[in-house]
């Protein structure tokens, strides 16, 4: 089985004018204020019946917060993530959801592993660590959403040794399980084979949302996606912090490191920093 398809890109160029409009709290109208395009126009390019042209995509960015050049690109469809494969990540459907779920091993050669994720049909997904005669360390959730901790329980009774790291504010989800669950602590390192696994607070898509970076290799869950970013469920976190955390927490990375998101293809920091449309070309100058 190919674990790295060509995996559609997570948003199209809708979905991010979508989610930059109820980032920026701007409707239809309020954007034909600001943009001096017509709602029909709009309405086309939500729909994707239709692009706007690099004049109108400039005026769309400039209101959105976005960066033109690669708002322009996406809209192009002329931007993909470049190829990132390593043996340390394995990548693996969660159906019936459309989500990743990872193992991490903490070497080229195997020792540990961490499930990132469970979540998907319990029975598929055991098979699949039982396949591998995985002896799982770690079982890491990015966040409260089903299609990332749905199977938590069961991998949770098949592994009773290996140890859940969530967040503590989206661990309810988990139900009794979170009072097993490590809390995500920004800076805390945890032993992992010969190397760790250091946590990462990024909330923003959910107020516990968090990544794991391991190495140079990075899981994101909906925090980031390969030219996109995740839509904003937060009570107490809302865009602007969805940003700031990936500006503060995720940018600052090296840009060759591997990022492992919930949907969506594979990419690297340095990518993303420098094409995301999120995201601004005057800011990623280092
Ligand atoms: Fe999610």
């Amino acid at each position: 089985m190919n674990e790295w398809p060509k995996i559609e890109l997570e948003d199209t160029v809708g979905d991010v004018l979508r989610k930059t409009m109820r980032g920026h709290r701007l409707d239809l109208q309020a954007l034909e204020r600001a943009t001096n395009i017509a709602t029909p126009s709009l309405e086309s390019w939500l729909a994707e019946r239709a692009f706007p042209n690099a004049d109108e995509a400039a005026r769309l960015a400039a209101a959105l917060g976005m960066d033109a050049r690669r708002f322009q690109q996406r809209a192009a469809g002329a931007w993909y993530p470049g190829e990132v494969a390593t043996p340390r990540v394995r990548r693996h459907a969660q159906r019936p959801h459309p989500s990743n779920g990872y193992i991490a091993y903490s070497s080229a050669e195997g020792g540990s592993a961490a499930l990132v994720d469970p979540a998907g049909d319990p029975e598929v997904l055991l098979a699949q660590l039982r396949e591998r005669r995985i002896d799982l360390e770690y079982i890491l959730i990015t966040h409260k959403h089903d299609d990332h901790c749905d199977a938590a329980g069961a991998v949770a009774t098949a592994y009773p040794d290996a140890r859940i790291v969530m967040h503590e504010i989206d661990a309810p989800a988990i139900g009794a399980l979170a009072k097993r669950a490590l809390p995500v602590r920004k800076g805390e390192r945890l032993a992992f084979g010969a190397t760790a696994i250091a946590s990462l607070p990024t909330p923003g898509h959910t107020d516990g949302s968090s990544c794991f970076l391991i190495d140079d290799l990075l899981f994101t869950g909906d925090t980031l996606f390969a030219g996109s970013v995740g839509g904003c469920f937060g009570d107490r976190f809302g865009y602007a912090d969805l940003l700031a955390s990936i500006r503060r927490e995720l940018f600052t990375l090296p840009d060759d490191t591997a990022v492992f998101p919930g949907h969506g293809p594979p990419t690297r920091v340095g990518w993303e920093r420098n094409e995301n449309p999120f995201f601004l070309d005057k800011e990623s100058a280092r």
